[in-house]
């Protein structure tokens, strides 16, 4: 009798275990409803967070287009409960094996105006199609015809035009008129569509199919492949057969570090967003900043982003090509070294700095949060950099090429010479064919023994400051409304200049320090957060109240 008392106890001890270790209910915020929608149908069906993954990031491509799609790349971190095991998918373009340093400069050796930014030569080779036949065949548990299914319908059905639609199809007018397939499907009458407009992309559906059919060879091989490389190479672009048969996905090692009880993973390499991340954690680690005066505050953390962007323009690129000194980097000491320098009431000029080369990456992404019942949690950031990426459309590709080889440094070397947005960039991220460009992009997961936060955000050189942000507010225990509602602030080393949203900051102070500021007008970011808190029992999600995305718990 007294054996069988002892079997119930230990029974109900594993099973209370279990009790707080499994999440109560599933979470997914996304950019757009109708990704978040898809997501959860596939939870739905039976499907884990990975399979919802290929949902969101496909069901993006359709309804998101200037953010990210099969023409584009991103980094998915994953985070299998089962095994204790975390990776990140590295499905980030590769520049083309005919690309060279000299591919955006002229025979004076100046960059040339829109040349890494419109049209087929600004463009990669794509990572996405790739990463969602691997997510799915190495982590899903559904064939890619059922998750990929939602995007089917979603580029055959359609999607409505929404104000943020028009205002990137209104900056983008130019380039995507000069591409008839592009403006076919993105514009009405060669015009930017009016609200509700309904966008139906029947060759994108057909190269989605495709995909979920062949798996990777439906995209890099066969008809979409002759399509793309036909394409692209009528409008001048250098893609050849050769660079859709040799991309590959990699695996990747997170980038992880401590902060105040907190474990913290995020995008490596040839992200730089995690080693930033870090950085600054790391000379902010000995800070009560809780405790502190606003303003007091706020230069803290300024003079942090400042040093932690300096070294990004430095030493980051592609650990492929470039060798990286990521333990110094990602050192404690290197973060105390750098606090020790950092005045307690005087901004530090950045040319004060050792000089180096900086260089900002673009401005529209996408990210989406997912959370499974089981454990498993994904956190994606995917982008073909500029709104609507290049522009390009291969005819009867249904495809946005990206325009991210201008995250590559276009004339590196040369600190002082701007690239086209008017900045510059360092030798690590030189342009060389089949490297990767360095992005900013930093799918994060923030892990405490009773909070467990899965975020990110577009945002181009932003995304790792306001990453930042939500990493404290985590850390702090705020909720996730108020994590992506919050006013931000951002500096990046060059330009030298305090970037902030309207009551961010306390700007007469900072100014008294020295810091130079300067106002975001219409805000910026689109940050997309779950926070599963074990004590509470409890699971919240929160899309950015600047953006058009939707959170459900179910
Ligand atoms: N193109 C945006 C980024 O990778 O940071």
């Amino acid at each position: 009798m007294r054996s069988m008392w002892i079997l119930w106890f230990y029974l109900c001890l594993i099973l209370q275990a279990g009790a707080v270790t499994l999440p109560p209910k599933a979470a997914i915020a996304s950019a757009h409803p109708m990704a978040t929608e898809a997501g959860l149908s596939i939870l739905r069906a039976g499907g884990n967070a990975f399979d919802a993954a290929v949902a969101v990031s496909a069901t993006l491509a359709v309804v998101e287009p200037y953010s990210s799609g099969l023409g584009g790349g991103g980094f998915w971190l994953l985070h299998l409960e089962k095994e204790k095991r975390q990776v990140m998918i590295d499905g980030r373009e590769v520049a083309p094996l005919r690309a060279h340093r000299g591919m955006y400069l002229d025979r004076t050796g100046e960059v040339v105006p829109g040349l890494s930014v419109d049209g087929p030569l600004a463009a990669g080779i794509p990572g996405e199609p790739a990463a969602l036949v691997h997510l799915a065949s190495q982590y899903g548990r559904l064939p890619l015809s059922q998750s990929l299914a939602p995007a089917i319908r979603a580029a055959r059905e359609g999607f409505k035009v929404t104000p943020h639609y028009r205002r990137m199809a209104k900056f983008r007018l130019q380039a995507l008129r000069a591409s008839p397939a592009a403006a076919r499907v993105f514009l009405h009458n060669n015009a930017v569509p009016p609200p509700g407009y309904v966008i139906r992309q029947p060759d994108l559906a057909r190269t989605l199919e495709a995909l979920a059919r062949r798996g990777r060879e439906g995209f890099y091989a066969g008809e979409v492949a002759r399509r793309l490389l036909e394409g692209s190479r009528r409008a001048g672009g250098i893609w050849t057969q050769a660079d859709l048969r040799q991309y590959r996905i990699k695996e990747r090692k997170p980038i992880v570090g401590q902060y105040h009880g907190y474990r913290i993973v995020s995008a490596a390499p040839p992200s730089s967003g995690g080693v930033a991340l870090l950085t600054m954690l790391n000379i902010l680690q000995d800070d009560a900043l809780r405790t502190l005066p606003a303003a007091r505050r706020q230069h803290l953390i300024i003079e942090a982003m400042r040093r932690a962007y300096r070294d990004r323009a430095e030493y980051l690129g592609d650990a492929d090509f470039v060798t990286i000194p990521l333990d110094r980097l990602l050192s404690r000491d290197y973060g105390r070294q750098l606090r020790r320098r950092i005045l307690p009431e005087k901004a530090t000029p950045s040319e004060t700095l050792v000089p180096v080369a900086a260089k900002q990456s673009g401005f529209h992404t996408t990210h989406f949060s997912i959370l499974d019942k089981e454990g498993n949690r994904v956190a994606a950031t995917l982008s073909i950099n500029y709104p609507f990426g290049s522009g390009f459309m291969p005819p009867g590709s249904g495809v946005l090429l990206n325009d991210e080889m201008d995250d590559f440094s276009a004339k590196p070397g040369k600190p002082g010479t701007p690239n086209v947005y008017g900045l510059v960039g360092g030798t690590a991220n030189a342009i060389e064919a089949g490297k990767r460009m360095l992005s900013s992009m930093s799918p994060t997961f923030v892990e405490g023994p009773q909070r467990i936060a899965i975020l990110g955000t577009p945002g181009g050189s932003r995304i790792i400051t306001m990453v930042l942000h939500a990493v404290l507010g985590v850390v702090e225990g705020k909720g996730v409304q108020q994590i992506v509602s919050q006013p931000r602030y951002h500096h990046q080393y060059l330009p030298d200049v305090v970037q902030f949203e309207q009551g961010a900051i306390e700007e007469e102070a900072l100014q008294r320090m020295g810091h130079r500021l300067k106002l975001i007008r219409n805000g910026y970011g689109n940050m997309q957060i779950v926070l599963w808190e074990k004590d509470k029992q409890r699971v919240t999600a929160a899309s950015d109240p600047r953006g058009e995305g939707m959170a459900q718990v179910e």
